[in-house]
């Protein structure tokens, strides 16, 4: 087959689980989830272009926080994506890391489902949806759900992903104390857990209004243990409350990056510049999300 001679942008945009719902502890290892998924408006960026070797640079404001190139999930996918097609692994990929690494935004996810995508098209793979998404599981449970990157249920361990929706736009200010949180160190400090099933997936959620009611009746289960495990995290949220025309204050993953749905667009830009002001040290990003 032959490849693409020009280079390919992908946009890995943020995921946020608007709530977090944790089940029983599954054979697997992994524990059974249920989330409603939005994706914002900001995100990491990854270019592709044909090259000899594998290749990936990294640069943007989150570059020095990431591992060791090895580590690096965005390689991971690339040489599991040529082994499942029985292609030559090569590209030279350049991502520009605007995220915070280990934030609960799938940063590393969003990069490697981005991967999946701008490779197949770079290789000019014939791999069905269905095969793509297998693919994805193996590199980590939100790795599926930023695939699409819409708005969507997440159950299983992440890999049962339903089209959730239209969503209306959210305005949301996301707020990362720069404290990195690793997933497996949250889910082992998990004490209470709502469980899954609880749901009701045919809420109205038309409207904002109707959404945020919808969530006050949900919760994120892993932000309790994060607080433990980040202090700064009750601060972030605190600080979120407090803001004019704010409607609901909510850590998203498994932390400590927390967002907040405001009323409007204008609240949330005011909210942000208070923010960035008050704490300087902060990463601090108005945003809406995509529909
Ligand atoms: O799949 P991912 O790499 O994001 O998972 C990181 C860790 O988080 C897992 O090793 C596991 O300890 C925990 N986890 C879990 N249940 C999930 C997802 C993650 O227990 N559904």
């Amino acid at each position: 087959m032959t490849r693409r001679t020009d280079a390919i942008s992908v946009f890995a945009p943020a995921k946020i689980n608007l709530f977090l719902h944790v089940g029983d502890k599954r054979a697997d290892g992994f524990h059974a989830l249920e989330s409603l998924v939005v994706f914002a408006d900001v995100g990491d960026v990854l270019e592709f272009s044909p090259a000899e070797t594998l290749k990936l640079t990294v640069a943007g404001p989150f570059a020095d926080d990431l591992g060791a190139e090895g580590d690096n999930l965005v390689l991971r996918a690339a040489r599991a994506l040529a082994g499942r097609a029985r292609c030559a692994a090569t590209a030279e990929i350049k991502l520009t890391k605007n995220l915070p690494v280990a934030s609960g935004i799938g940063g590393g996810s969003a990069d490697a489902a981005a991967a999946l995508r701008g490779l197949a098209t770079l290789w000019q793979l014939n791999v069905a949806r269905g095969e793509l998404t297998a693919l994805a599981a193996t590199l980590g449970s939100d790795v599926p759900v930023c695939l699409e990157s819409k708005p969507a249920w997440m159950e299983g361990r992440g890999e049962r992903i339903a089209p959730a929706g239209p969503l209306p736009a959210l305005a949301m200010v996301l707020v990362n104390p720069g404290v990195a949180v690793a997933t497996a160190d949250v889910f082992r400090a998990l004490a209470r857990r709502r469980g899954t099933g609880t749901v009701d997936h045919a809420a109205r959620m038309k409207r904002p209004g109707d959404l945020i009611a919808f969530l006050k009746t949900t919760g994120n289960d892993l932000q309790a243990p994060a607080r433990d495990l980040a202090p700064a995290i009750v601060e972030v949220l605190d600080e979120l409350a407090r803001m004019p025309g704010v409607e609901l204050a909510r850590m998203s993953g498994s932390g400590a990056t927390c967002f907040a749905l405001f009323e409007d667009t204008s609240s949330a830009e005011m909210a942000a510049i208070a923010l960035s002001h008050s704490h300087p040290q902060w990463w601090v990003k108005a945003t809406r999300t995509l529909n």
